[in-house]
């Protein structure tokens, strides 16, 4: 199947986790290993000029959480996905985990808060939960070519600073194909979804 070719950047980060997976490697092997490539890629300048174009319409563009996000690339046969997102200034997501896909969410452009979280309830990683009680373990203020790590169920949000974020996030699977979680703090129920809605856009 032929495709549009991408920026020759995004092609090289491409090539490389294919190459990763190629070699045998199982995703909590890829995934690590993928981060620096990713910087990589971040670092060239033709990707923040691309981000000039990325449509911020519809307003749920402008967050992740449930909103949307574009869709550069979904990798026919290892199933990771390329999407992007510019965040309004001061916009803060919900309170969520990435279920049982991994995330490298890289920031371009501007800067935000991250936070991270854990379950005070004894309740597990993995589980769907009606209620669950989390609470902040870590919030580090990061920049462009920051890379968030997700694994798997780790409990997240992000807080954007005063500028528009513009963020490059590498999936292991397309948001649509798995469940995570939203953790709402003020009355402890979780609610379950499917991810943001996935809008394809060219990265060429
Ligand atoms: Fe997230």
């Amino acid at each position: 199947m032929t495709r549009e070719p991408m920026l020759p950047a995004v092609e090289t980060f491409v090539a490389t986790v294919r190459g990763l997976f190629e070699q045998g490697l199982s995703a909590d092997e890829v995934w690590p290993q993928a981060c620096e490539p990713l910087r990589d890629m971040l670092r060239d300048p033709s990707v923040c000029e691309h981000a000039t174009t990325w449509p911020t319409s519809p307003a749920k563009l402008g967050l992740e959480g449930k909103h949307a996000n574009l869709l550069f690339y979904e990798d026919p046969d290892y199933g990771f996905v390329i999407n992007g997102l510019i965040k309004k200034p001061r916009a803060k997501t919900t309170i969520h985990d990435h279920g049982k896909s991994w995330t490298l969410y890289g920031v371009a452009d501007g800067g935000e808060n991250v936070l991270r979280f854990k379950r005070t309830d004894g309740g597990a990683p993995g589980d769907l939960p009606e209620t669950a009680a989390v609470e902040e373990t870590e919030k580090v203020e990061v920049g462009p070519g920051f890379i968030d790590f997700i694994k798997p169920w780790e409990i997240h949000a992000e807080y954007n600073g005063d500028e528009p974020t513009v963020a490059v996030i590498v999936r292991s699977q397309r948001c649509g194909t798995y469940v995570q979680n939203i953790f709402y703090k003020k009355d402890k129920t979780v609610e379950q979804y499917y991810g943001p809605d996935q809008i394809p856009f060219s990265f060429g």
